[in-house]
Formats: structure tokens, sequence, C-alpha cells
């Protein structure tokens, strides 16, 4: 496995496709716009010059890696050549169906085809594609570039192996799912904090900082379930809720009423500047 393709350049995709250049493979990510390519790039560009500047890492290895990464609009040329896809699209299962039946068609047949969702099972999309047996959920978390878990669910024994290997050369500690459970671990235990955190709000028990101060200084976690909602951006928990309710119809797995109205506002979190906490241009909390 040399060349990796990363489908969708947003904060996760962007990231991702870092960590396959930094770990040696030759990397293109790509995105419908233009827009997209360039605010990932001069994002990864900060990151990384950040991370040189604190001694981290070294120049050396970060230029090395972007000489390996590849911005692109083309999807096709990318799929074509890739050993390995990771689509970080959108959570929308007819727009992943479509990516997948469009790679399927492009890519070589040795080609493992996963998508970084733990919303969406690979299961749901594999017969969307003439290879069921090559199709896997390789889930990162965010930020992709500093968090090591990577849950790996497929069908088939070879092709879960190959994947979790392929986390293991990125510096990640792969987790396995022996069966399918939407969520999969991680997300389910952040959910149910998630959704504790949002019955005390929603009940007027403590404000949104108090509740995460909490989190923060009684329990250990490194951010409260609210600052981590406006890092991750509200409307991926929200979307990945919907698709949870499509797949259980248990009225429980649909999304807050709070959570529903900011995302109809379009306060999505930091990258809005808005969602439980507000930001300013430089991206402090105000
Ligand atoms: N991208 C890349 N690196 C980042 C980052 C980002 N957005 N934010 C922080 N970092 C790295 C940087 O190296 C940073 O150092 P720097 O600011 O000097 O460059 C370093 O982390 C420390 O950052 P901070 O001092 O600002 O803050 P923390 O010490 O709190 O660390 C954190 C930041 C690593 C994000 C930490 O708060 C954390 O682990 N938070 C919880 C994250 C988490 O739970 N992620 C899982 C989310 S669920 C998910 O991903 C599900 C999926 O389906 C979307």
């Amino acid at each position: 496995m040399q060349r990796i393709l990363v489908v969708g350049a947003g904060a996760m995709g962007s990231q991702i496709a870092m960590v396959c250049a930094l770990a040696g493979y030759d990397t293109t990510v790509t995105d419908v716009a233009d827009e997209a390519l360039d605010r990932a790039t001069s994002q990864l560009h900060a990151r990384l010059d950040r991370d040189v500047a604190k001694g981290r890492r070294t120049r050396e290895d970060v230029d090395a890696a972007f000489a390996r990464l590849t911005f692109s609009t083309d999807v096709d040329a990318a799929a074509a050549a890739a050993d390995l896809v990771i689509e970080a699209a959108l959570e929308k299962l007819e727009v992943k169906r479509e990516v997948f039946a469009r790679l399927d068609k492009i890519s070589p047949a040795h080609t493992i085809l996963t998508t970084n969702s733990s919303a969406i099972m690979s299961s749901q999309l594999a017969n969307a594609t003439g290879r069921a047996d090559r199709v896997a959920n390789m889930h990162f978390f965010n930020p992709a570039l500093v968090m090591r878990c990577v849950e790996v669910l497929g069908t088939d024994e070879a092709t879960v192996e190959a994947v979790a290997d392929l986390a293991r050369r990125l510096g990640k500690e792969p987790v396995v799912l022996r069966r399918e459970i939407p969520g999969f671990v991680a997300n389910r235990i952040l959910g149910a904090v998630r959704d504790e955190a949002i019955f005390l709000l929603e009940n007027g028990i403590a404000t949104v900082e108090d509740i995460d101060t909490a989190c923060r200084t009684a329990l250990g976690y490194p951010m409260g379930p609210f600052e981590l909602m406006d890092l991750t951006g509200i409307e991926i928990g929200y979307h990945a809720k919907l698709a949870r309710h499509a797949v259980t119809g248990d009225p429980r797995d649909l999304p807050s009423r709070t959570v529903t109205e900011l995302v109809e506002r379009g306060d999505l979190g930091r990258k809005t500047g808005k969602g439980f906490y507000t930001y300013d241009e430089s991206g402090d909390r105000t």
C-alpha cells in the first residue's frame, strides 16, 4: 500500500490526509471546490508550522510530507491510482453511496474503500459497489493529527487487518469492532455524556460553562462536552443522530431541541464563530 486518496478536505479529511503524508504515503486529498482545498492548505500549513515552532516536528519532516501531499478537485484521476481510499465527505448516506459507486468504477480491483464515518456503517455502502469485501469503516477522531484512536469495522477479515495495519503504520491505535452498531464504541460513550449534558442544560440545572467545568475538573476530561461540540461542529453530531435514528427508529436517537435550534440558525461552533460559545476572529472564546 503506497498511494492513499482522501475524499473531502474538511477538518477531518485534510488532517487525515496530512497524517498519511507524514507517515510516508503518497496522498491526494480531493474536494469539489478549489476554495475548500485552499482553506485546507492554509490551515494545515498554519498547524504544522506551529508544530515545527514548538519543536514537535522537524521542518524537514513537514516539508517532505507536504511534498507527498497533493490537493486536487479531480477525484477520478486520484481514485484510478489509489491503493486505499478514505472517504470523509458529508455524513449523508445518499452522498456516500454515490461516492462509493463512483470510486468502485474507477479504482483498481485491489483498492480498499473506507469511510471515516461511525454513523454510517460500511455495510450500508458495500452494496453500492461490486467489492463488498473490500469496503470498511476507518474512523478517525477530531483533531485527527492528535487523537490516536482509529476504529475499524468491516466484514472481511483480511480487509479489516489491512486497515488496522495501516492505522498502526500511521502511528494510531486501531480498535476493531467485532459487530456493527451505529456510533461504534467511542462516539456511543461520548454520546451518552453529551445527552446527559444537554439534559442538564435543558432542565436548567447548570449553565453550559459550569457543565463543561464539571467535566474538566471533576472527571479529568480535556474539554467539556459543549466545548467539544463547538470544536467538532454541532451539525456533525446532528447528522450522526439523524443517521442513527434512520437505522434504529428509536426516538431517543433524534437530535435534541437545543442542537436542532443551533443547526437551524447556522450556529455550528468554532467554524461559524458561534455555537454554545462565541469566538472572535482569531478563534479565541469571547
Ligand atoms: N488540530 C490539530 N491539532 C490541534 C488542534 C486542532 N484543531 N487543537 C489542538 N491541537 C494540538 C496542538 O498541537 C496543540 O498545541 P498548540 O496549540 O501549542 O499548537 C495541542 O493540541 C494542545 O492544544 P491546546 O493546548 O489548545 O488544548 P488541549 O491541551 O486541550 O488539547 C485537544 C487539545 C488535543 C483537542 C484536547 O483538548 C482533547 O483531547 N480534546 C478532546 C478531543 C476529543 O474528545 N476528540 C474526540 C471527538 S469525537 C470525534 O472525533 C468523533 C468523530 O466522529 C467526529
